[in-house]
This record gives structure tokens, sequence and C-alpha cells, in this order.
């Protein structure tokens, strides 16, 4: 879940190509867009960047983008597991500077819908020390007041809907416009965004960010939308973000398909179809670790060895790596392996 350390400078708009030099090149940090998505990484203003968040500084300017510069008005913004706010204030700074704006608020008094549990988790207090969050409780309590003071500079543009977005997400029967997803931790939640929110997504404008995507646990992230892969293009790649541009509208029977379960093979394949999406090594190392997960899940411990051994010999130079970030997932998916850790 967590993957960067607290956000450096802001970085003035470089319109990337994927031909053009890159701002980092480092293993998980290279950005890269198809060429007409290639102005997502644009610049980000400094107030959409107070918010201590567990994303990258690529990843704000991309969110902050999006609402800037691509969102027409056509559809909501849903902002699901938005932890301090972070995305939300990216997407409410963003769309205040959007030529549509005032169209767009005329349309939708609240235009972003934003989803918080704001349960404090026991990981969290580590990132509140790291990031000198103060004043928050302990875990098992709540950060819900957190949560409305960070948002306080966009909340005239936001639907905050604290609590289980289980409970909290029903009801949606508007088109989406951008979908960011960081809040996918369990399948059921994966399941019920998809039955709920991926017919209302409109084909040739919506975008849904799957912010755990090139990540190296939660294999049904990538299963699940790869299972959806004919109705979507896939658009680019920022940190652990995938980003896919719905092409077709989506059909309930298509989700009533997901629901019923994917044959073993199936899934296995669909992860092996994730794991090419990136061109950069590192994540395609993340998703072959994701799919040790996926075949002990589906065939048991001797299978998910077998299996990570060849990831092993297919990454020489992701195994050897000094990155702290790769040695923790190898090291977490031996545990798993062979210590029978989940
Ligand atoms: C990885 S964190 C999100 C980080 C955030 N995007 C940021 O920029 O810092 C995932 C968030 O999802 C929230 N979450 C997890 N399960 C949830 C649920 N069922 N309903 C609502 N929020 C949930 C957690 O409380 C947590 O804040």
């Amino acid at each position: 879940m967590v993957k960067h350390g607290p956000a450096a400078t802001v970085l003035p708009a470089t319109g990337l190509a994927t031909a053009e030099p890159q701002p980092d090149a480092e293993p998980m940090r290279m950005v890269r867009f198809n060429p007409a998505f290639s102005r997502l990484l644009g610049s980000i203003s400094q107030s959409a960047v107070k918010v201590p968040s567990m994303m990258s500084m690529l990843e704000k300017r991309v969110l902050f983008t999006l609402a800037r510069e691509r969102y027409t008005g056509s559809g909501l913004i849903i902002d699901a597991g938005i932890f301090l706010g972070a995305s939300t204030v990216c997407f409410g700074e963003g769309l205040r500077q959007n030529r549509s704006f005032k169209t767009a608020t005329k349309r939708w008094t609240k235009p972003i819908i934003s989803f918080e549990r704001a349960i404090i988790n026991p990981g969290m207090p580590a990132f509140f020390k790291r990031n000198n969050v103060e004043g928050m409780a302990e875990p098992g309590e709540s950060f819900a007041d957190a949560v409305e003071a960070m948002i306080e500079p966009v909340a005239d543009l936001v639907d905050l809907r604290l609590g289980d977005i289980l409970e909290t997400g029903q009801g949606i029967e508007d088109p989406i416009e951008i979908l960011f997803l960081d809040v996918l931790k369990l399948p059921e939640i994966s399941r019920f965004v998809m039955r709920n929110y991926f017919p209302r997504l409109i084909p040739g404008v919506s975008i849904v960010v799957q912010q755990d995507y090139f990540y190296e646990r939660l294999p049904f992230i990538k299963t699940d939308q790869e299972f959806f892969s004919e109705y979507f293009t896939f658009i680019g790649e920022v940190c652990s973000t995938a980003l896919f541009l719905c092409t077709k509208p989506i059909p309930e029977s298509a989700i009533d398909q997901l629901e019923q379960g994917l044959p073993a093979r199936e899934q296995e394949r669909l992860a092996s179809r994730a794991m090419q999406r990136s061109c950069d090594p590192a994540r395609r190392y993340m998703m072959a670790i994701s799919k040790v997960r996926l075949i002990k899940q589906l065939y048991g411990s001797e299978s998910a060895q077998d299996y990570l051994r060849f990831v092993k010999n297919e990454f020489p130079d992701q195994v050897a790596s000094p990155l702290p970030r790769l040695k923790d997932a190898l090291a977490a998916i031996e545990r798993v392996c062979w210590d029978g850790d989940d």
C-alpha cells in the first residue's frame, strides 16, 4: 500500500512523450503514457500538494492534470480510498483550474465523491510519524476529523462519504468520468466497485486509475481489471498506478460472469497479461511476484515455490537489486512460499 516517501518539489509541466527524457527513470518511477495521453503529467499547484499522502508527487501530478485538462464534466469523479485526502485535494484544485469548471459545477453541485473509512489501521501510525502528522489517535480509532480538515479547501466540490464503501458507495446512478481506486483492499470491494461503477463509465471518455496495479500484493486487482480488457485501453503507468481508458460500454452480463468465478487457468492468464502491461522490468517483476501469490492461492505452496524459482531466474537484475522496495517484496514472497505467511 505505501509506496513512496514524502513529496519533494513541485515540478513544471513536461508534456512527456515516450521518447522525451523522463523526470524519474529509476525502477518503479518511470512514467510512460500512450502518445495521445502524453500530457497527463502536467504541473501541479502548491495548493494541491499540502496533504500528506502515500502517493508519489508524480501520481499527484497525474490526478491534478486529469481534473484540470481532461475532465469534461460529463460524469462524476469517484475518489475511493483517500486516506488523509491528498487525491481529493488534487482533483478539487485541478478542477478549479479546468476551463469547463462553471459548466461542470452547474451540472454537478459536488462533482467529486470521496470515500474513506477513516479508521486508523496498524500501518498508519508509522506513516504519521514519518510525515510529522501530529495529534492522531490510536489504531482502531477514527481520523475523520483530520480528513475533513485536510480537504476543507475543496470541500465545496466534494461529497465526502466516511465509512465502509460497501455501504456508503451504494446508489450512485450518474455517469462516472474519472474512477480513482486506492480502496480495493479486498476482493469483495473490487467486485462491488465493478458491479456498481463500471457500467457507469462513459466509453471514449472515462478513465480508471488503478493505484495499486503495479503492487506485489492484491493479485485480484490485476485479474479483475484484466477480465474487462476488451472494454479498456491501457493508457499508461506512473509509480504503482496504471491508467485505463474505457472504450466500450460494460454490460451487467460481463460483471455477472466475473462474479460467478473464473477458472484457475483463466486467472493465471489474466495475471500474465497484467504483467506485460508495463515497459519497466521492475514493475513486471512486482507483477510476477503478485502472480506467485495468486498461484499459492490457486494451487498451494509447492506450485508457488516452483513459480517463484522461475521468476527469480527470469528477473536476475531485480533479484540482485539493492532497492528496498524490491528487496522487501522478495523477502515477503519467500515467507509466503516457505513459511506460509500471507
Ligand atoms: C492505501 S490507503 C490510500 C492512500 C491515499 N490514496 C493517499 O494518497 O494517501 C487506502 C485507504 O483506503 C481506506 N479503506 C480501506 N478499506 C476501505 C473501505 N472498505 N471503505 C472505505 N475506505 C477504505 C483506508 O482507510 C485507507 O485510508
